[in-house]
Order: structure tokens, then C-alpha cells, then sequence
């Protein structure tokens, strides 16, 4: 990264320029911090000096509390794929909130998102509803754990399930504790149970020989494998394909529950990225855009592993939730998912692979050292000179760069995540894309 100068010197006049244009965000995050450890309950909405707060959401722009209006590629998180505020989801939402928000029985609703899910994707024969991606990573394990009567489970180093007990492990370890082999189990925080290092293992993404040595040497205590098909916390890079399908090979021959997390990447197609990869899981673990902009996960997938949660079975689990499968959520998620066909997928995921070939053109073009991860209607950007595979070569990038270019893009009206990784609604279009690369192009110029 020889070329690029002043990196700290220009992040802090973009600092210094988003403070001048966000006082009512930062007499919001004064007042917050008075009664929310660091002024909020999220961790990804955090960034420094102070986050952006919003206060609306149309179609692909939102607005902040100063005024400021962004062209959205965050969307919550890749959640909102339908948009800000759609008409058809603001009136399936207000219906219901008529009708009644929550009730202590099952509503039909439930059914009908249910049947959605599991027409449209092969491996799910039954589906469990939660309220976030954590309670679905977590009652998926949980399955998988009765189901194989073993205990151990195996996850990706660097990979995020949401912030339950078993999956806060590894997921950012600091450069200095990386190795290349034999990777150790890191607990994520002070006071984490150290059986925690015996009962999760953790393996290097898309290496073959590792995740084979590990998965085979402890065959007869691992009770699941959870994965993600494409890696959100590594710019959306999926994974390669002989990885992945020597993952199913492997788990399937070792009596292994194969979960993949497609929390993110089930916005790539109706059958998510396990439809276009063209790999079934046993399970699946599901959020974000499901739930049409309202709280939502859910887990399913193989009907013997599944219907464990049958109440009327001997070896019932049981899984209760006061608001799993309120009708809110449902009505919501179900409108998304019936607005979508086949050809808002091809145009985003068209549109997707312009913008990250437009991204490298320009990175290549002005000699700045960038590798463009994504797939679909997802992107990432990484400084960096090695090619992206696995966590250490993300996190051997140069990220210094990245929350330059998020405070950059901000500060012109666009909305990314603080990593410079983002997703694609059904309202983007190519003067959206050219916008965003016009933008990147005159912040990485002025580094020159
Ligand atoms: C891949 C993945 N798994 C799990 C989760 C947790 O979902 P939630 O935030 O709904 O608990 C997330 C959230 O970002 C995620 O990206």
C-alpha cells in the first residue's frame, strides 16, 4: 500500500467533517450514553467518534436526525431487500397490528411463511421460527446435539453465528494469536467457561486437509459442523466449491449434522446460496431478510432432525419463545418473500457483479493494491496484496483503509457497512452502482 498517504491524517479529517454535519447525532449518542453502556444495545452499529442516528427509511434511501439523506447499501444489515418502508409490507404490518400483535397460540400466518420456506428450498422438510439469527444458530446446535447424542461442534475461525455462548469462540482473533495449523479454540471474552476450548472446535475456512484432519480425529464427539456458505464477516466470500462440497462429503460419512448459516446469504436466490451452490445441508439456520424488516430467525431442515421438536415425541426438545412466529414478523416476511421472483434476484445479483468488477477496474486502475469479495447482490472490499480466503488473510488486510473509505462515503450520502462490505435491494439500478463507484473513486484519489 506504498501509494496511499496520510491514511490517519485523512480518516481524521473525515472525522472531523462527519462531526460538523451530525450534531443531532451526537446530542442523541450524549443523552444515550447516559442510559446504555456506549449509548446503544448493538455492537455493529458502533462506530467512532459516534453513530449516525436515523429516524427513516424509504425504498433504498434513509434519512438521519441532521437531515442527511444516504443511498443505502447497509440495509440493516442485508435485511431490508425489499427496501425502506415498502407499501406492501407497511400495510401487511399495519393489517395485522389491527388484528393483534401477539398471541399466546399459533396464528396462521406461521403456516403460511413455513410453507414458503420449505417449497422453496430442497433440504428443509420442517422449520422453527425464533426472533434473531443468535436463538436460531443456537436451537440448531441444540438439535443437532440430541439428534447425534454427541456434544462437541466445529465452527469456522473468525466466523459469526450471533453473540450466544457456543459460537463466541474465535470469532476475532487478534493477528497475533493466529497459526496456521493445530488452531486453538480463542474465548472471546473474560470469564467465558474454559470448557468452552474443549467443546468448540474451530477451523480455517476453505482448507481442505485442516478441516478433514479435524473433523476425522474427532468424529465420535462432534455433534455438528455450523458454516456459512458465504462468509459475511470475510466481505461475503463464499466458499470454494471443492471446500464446500468435500464439508458435505465428509459430515455426511461421519455421522456429522452439516448446519449452514445462511442468515445473510439466503438473499441470493429462493433456495439461498445452498440452491445456486447446489449443496443440501441437514440444516439451516435463517434471519434478516425472512423476517421483512422485523425481528426474525428460524432454523429447519432435515424432518428426523426436526421433528425432534415435536411436542407429542418421546425425545421432544423443547424450544419456547413468547414472540417465536408473532404474527408481526410473519405477515412481514412473507410479503417480502412473495414480492420477490426470479427476476429481481438476476437483476440484483447482476448488478452486484458490475459494481464489484467496476471496483476492481477502479482499485487496478489507480494502483491501489484491493481485492473485491462477494457474490450475488453482496460485496466487500479488502486492502490488500494476498488473495482473500479464510479469516487470517482478511484480517492481514489493511483495515485502517476501510474506515476511511465508510467515513468518506458517508460523508457524500452513502451508507455502507463501517468495513466497506454491503448489499443490494430490489430498488438498486445502475445509477445507484455508478453513484457509489463516483464516490469511491474521488476518496481513494484524494489518498493519492
Ligand atoms: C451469519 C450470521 N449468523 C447469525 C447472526 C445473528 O443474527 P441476529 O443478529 O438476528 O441475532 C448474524 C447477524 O448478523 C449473521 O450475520
Amino acid at each position: 500500500m506504498n501509494n496511499i498517504k496520510n491514511i490517519k491524517q485523512k480518516t481524521q479529517d473525515e472525522i472531523t467533517k462527519f462531526k460538523s454535519n451530525s450534531q443531532n447525532s451526537q446530542n442523541f449518542q450524549k443523552q444515550a450514553e447516559k442510559y446504555l453502556p456506549g449509548g446503544s444495545s448493538r455492537g455493529t452499529a458502533f462506530f467512532e467518534p459516534y453513530p449516525t442516528y436515523f429516524n427513516k427509511g424509504l425504498g433504498k434511501y434513509v434519512y438521519d436526525v441532521d437531515g442527511n439523506k444516504y443511498l443505502d447499501f447497509m440495509i440493516n444489515a442485508t435485511s431490508m431487500i425489499l427496501g425502506h418502508s415498502h407499501p406492501k409490507v407497511v400495510k401487511a404490518i399495519q393489517d395485522q397490528t389491527a388484528q393483534g400483535t401477539a398471541f399466546s397460540g399459533p396464528t396462521e400466518s406461521q403456516i403460511e411463511l413455513a410453507k414458503i420456506l420449505c417449497n422453496n428450498i430442497p433440504s428443509i422438510d420442517l422449520i422453527r421460527f425464533t426472533n434473531s439469527g443468535t436463538e436460531a444458530t443456537m436451537m440448531a446446535i441444540r438439535a443437532a446435539r440430541a439428534f447425534t447424542k454427541k456434544s462437541k461442534l466445529v465452527k469456522v475461525e473468525g466466523g459469526y453465528h450471533g453473540s450466544h455462548e457456543y459460537v463466541s469462540v474465535s470469532v476475532y482473533p487478534k493477528k497475533s494469536d493466529l497459526k496456521t495449523s493445530n488452531i486453538q479454540s480463542l474465548l472471546e471474552y473474560p470469564g467465558q467457561p474454559k470448557s468452552l476450548k474443549n467443546d468448540v472446535l474451530v477451523i480455517p475456512y476453505n482448507n481442505i486437509a485442516e478441516t478433514k484432519k479435524i473433523l476425522s480425529e474427532n468424529q465420535k464427539e462432534i455433534a455438528c459442523l455450523i458454516i456459512e456458505p458465504v462468509v459475511s464477516q470475510f466481505g461475503y466470500l463464499p466458499g470454494e466449491k471443492e471446500y464446500l462440497k468435500t464439508v458435505r462429503e465428509i459430515t455426511q460419512k461421519l455421522n456429522i449434522v452439516l448446519i449452514f448459516d445462511e442468515i445473510q446469504s439466503f438473499r441470493l436466490s429462493k433456495s439461498g446460496a445452498q440452491g445456486i451452490m447446489n449443496i443440501s445441508p441437514d440444516l439451516t439456520t435463517f434471519g434478516k431478510v425472512i423476517g421483512g424488516g422485523t425481528p426474525i430467525g428460524a432454523f429447519g431442515g432435515n424432518k428426523k432432525i426436526m421433528s425432534q421438536f415435536d411436542p407429542t415425541s418421546d425425545t421432544f426438545i423443547q424450544h419456547s419463545g413468547t414472540f417465536n412466529a408473532n404474527p408481526i414478523s410473519m405477515v412481514a416476511g412473507k410479503t417480502v418473500l412473495e414480492n420477490l421472483n426470479e427476476s429481481d434476484y438476476s437483476r440484483m445479483n447482476r448488478l452486484g457483479e458490475k459494481l464489484r468488477n467496476n471496483l476492481s477496474d477502479l482499485f487496478d486502475g489507480l494502483k491501489i493494491e484491493a481485492k473485491i469479495t462477494g457474490i450475488g447482490s453482496l460485496f466487500g472490499v479488502h486492502f490488500s496484496n494476498n488473495e482473500i480466503r479464510d479469516y487470517s488473510s482478511v484480517i492481514n488486510s489493511n483495515v485502517e483503509i476501510n474506515k476511511y473509505f465508510f467515513l468518506s462515503l458517508l460523508n457524500e450520502g452513502i451508507l455502507l457497512q463501517s468495513k466497506f462490505y454491503g448489499a443490494l435491494n430490489v430498488f438498486s439500478d445502475d445509477s445507484d452502482i455508478n453513484v457509489l463507484i463516483d464516490k469511491t473513486s474521488k476518496a481513494a484519489k484524494s489518498l493519492l
